[in-house]
């Protein structure tokens, strides 16, 4: 699509002030986990929070939340409630699909006003935060994020250590950069593995790639979250983990990522 084509999609204002992108271009390394996470800090922190999944073909954030099968109202025909949690508003492809195994078959134009009507056509109010949980890649769904939203505030970039998924994640920090989107760094996940028992770190799946990484492509670097097998099953029974866990390394390690993610785009340092 052109981008005078385009520019007759985007948005008049956006629902938030601010509103951060997790994207990866590697499936599985957590940015689901990630934008759930970041989403329920920043609204327990006081701030109004949306969280928007965008992923058509394997929306997680209802299972991540235990929100599966939620169904959402319309108090005046018009515009969508979105689904609350606590005082999170939240709004996922997977709740507009009829059929959760049903799978999805929709062109790009089709999702773009999708995502569209689930900006437009839902009652967000007025957001201090919307993170948006994208798929795997730098297909339809970021790009039309990034064109609809008149000044997007940036990307989270989730990786794992392993090089195979550095270097997909190299293509996602192009991405931003040809869409002008700033970066606002890179979470390398599942770095390391803390022993429960007698504290010792094992690094699994080595460490530090996604650091030099960022600094190779010259983006910040925002840490490192180990391996915490609770929050597998955390997320499986939808019982999100900064919530439920907050003694837990993650949950530390987490907490302060998202304390420099609020400096950063509160501060000039962004835009
Ligand atoms: N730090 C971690 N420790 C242990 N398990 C994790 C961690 N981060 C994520 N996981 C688990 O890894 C799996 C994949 O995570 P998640 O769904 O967040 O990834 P994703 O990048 O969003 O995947 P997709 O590309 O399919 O959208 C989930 O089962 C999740 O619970
Ligand atoms: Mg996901």
């Amino acid at each position: 699509m052109s981008n005078q084509k385009m520019a007759q999609y985007s948005l008049e204002k956006s629902p938030a002030d601010k509103s951060i992108l997790v994207l990866s271009g590697k499936g599985g390394v957590g940015k689901s986990t990630v934008a759930a996470n970041l989403a329920i800090s920043l609204s327990l922190q006081g701030y109004a929070t949306g969280l928007l999944d965008t992923d058509f073909h394997g929306p997680s954030i209802p299972k991540l939340l235990g929100m599966e099968g939620t169904k959402l109202t319309s108090p005046d025909g018009k515009k969508l409630n979105p689904a609350e949690l606590g005082s999170l508003k939240v709004i996922s492809v997977d709740f507009m699909l009829s059929s959760r195994t049903d799978p999805v078959i929709w062109r790009g134009p089709m999702k773009m006003n999708v995502i569209k009507q689930l900006f437009e056509d839902v009652n967000w109010g007025e957001l201090d935060y919307m993170i948006v949980d994208c798929p795997p890649g730098t297909g339809d769904e970021p790009l039309s994020v990034v064109q609809l939203i008149p000044e997007p505030t940036g990307a989270v970039i989730v990786t794992t250590p392993q090089e195979m998924s550095l270097s997909d994640v190299r293509r996602s920090i192009q991405f931003c950069h040809a869409l002008k989107l700033p970066v606002l760094g890179v979470i390398e996940n599942m770095s390391g593995f803390v022993c429960p028992h007698c504290n010792e770190r094992t690094e699994l799946f080595g460490s530090g790639g996604g650091e030099e990484m960022a600094s190779e492509m010259g983006v910040p670097f925002l840490g490192r979250i180990p391996i915490e097998p609770e929050i597998v099953s955390s997320g499986d029974s939808g019982k999100p983990f900064a919530y439920h866990y907050g003694h837990s390394q993650f949950a530390k390690d987490f907490e302060s990522i998202v304390t420099d993610i609020i400096e950063k785009v509160t501060s000039d340092k962004v835009r």
